[in-house]
């Protein structure tokens, strides 16, 4: 996979997007575990990849059988609240698919959050065998787009933008505003490709100013992959703002 690179795919409809992101999801599945015997994806929470999720029920050329789970971040609530991601990740597909046992991470939403940090990234550490000051090198990480421009629970101004010790931190904020998990930058960058899904209107302009002008108060625009490949996976909608050259240019059809 070529490094370093930012490539921008726009689909006709959320539709197509989910369609996408599915298609996506199981071609790298399919490489890393072709090629290392496993596939360590971190799931975005948030209402945007749900129809994708729901796609992978219907996948069976995806090796679940090499596929490790994790997020990029949680809301510190009980797995049957509705504004859990690991809760909704397991209704839309992970209960239908065939994860081996002890491959889906979910981030300890039921400690103390500042515990809970401090566990899910010592279950990074084991499960990557990492050595005290590594960051995992994720395969590949999903991250929504919030209209502030905040990504995983990495909202403007907060102090966790600017943890670069840490693998996850514990915030407070969000809407729901609520105890959250989040990864740092440092894990995020460290990701072999970083995949951003976004759609709708609503998200057109903080999408412009990140794309575009790569405004630094807005935490997405911090997402750069240190040697990754960072996609943007949008519907027209979410494109409507960018500037025809971008928007022509790179448009392409994954869901094909
Ligand atoms: C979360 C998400 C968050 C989300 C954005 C977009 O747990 O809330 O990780 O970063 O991706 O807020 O959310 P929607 O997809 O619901 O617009």
């Amino acid at each position: 996979m070529q490094r370093n690179q930012c490539l921008i795919f726009v689909e006709e409809s959320r539709e197509a997007l989910s369609e996408a992101g599915a298609r996506l999801f199981e071609r790298r599945a399919v490489e890393a575990v072709e090629n290392s015997g496993a596939f360590f994806v971190a799931l975005s929470g948030g209402t945007t990849p749900r129809a994708m999720h729901k796609r992978l029920a219907f996948r069976p050329s995806v090796p679940w059988h090499g596929v490790h789970v994790f997020w990029g971040d949680e809301r510190c609530v009980p797995a049957d609240d509705p504004s859990s991601n690991y809760g909704a990740a397991r209704v839309d597909f992970l209960d239908k698919v065939p994860l081996p046992a002890g491959h889906i991470h979910p981030m300890p939403a039921h400690v103390d959050p500042k515990q809970g940090a401090l566990l899910y990234a010592r279950e990074l550490r084991q499960v990557f065998k990492l050595k005290q000051a590594q960051a995992p090198v994720f395969d590949l990480v999903f991250l929504g787009l919030g209209k502030d421009g905040h990504t995983a629970s990495l909202f403007p101004g907060h102090k966790a933008l600017e943890d670069h010790e840490r693998p996850v931190v514990a915030v407070k904020g969000g809407d729901p505003d609520l105890y959250r998990l989040t990864l740092t930058f440092g894990v995020i960058n460290n990701a072999g490709e970083v995949v951003f899904l976004v759609s709708g209107k609503d998200k057109a302009e903080t999408l412009r100013a990140v794309i575009e002008a790569q405004e630094p108060r807005l935490p997405a625009s911090r997402v750069r992959p240190s040697s990754g490949r960072l996609t943007w996976l949008l519907d027209r909608g979410a494109a409507s703002l960018l500037t025809e050259k971008i928007r022509t240019s790179r448009e392409s059809g994954l869901s094909k």
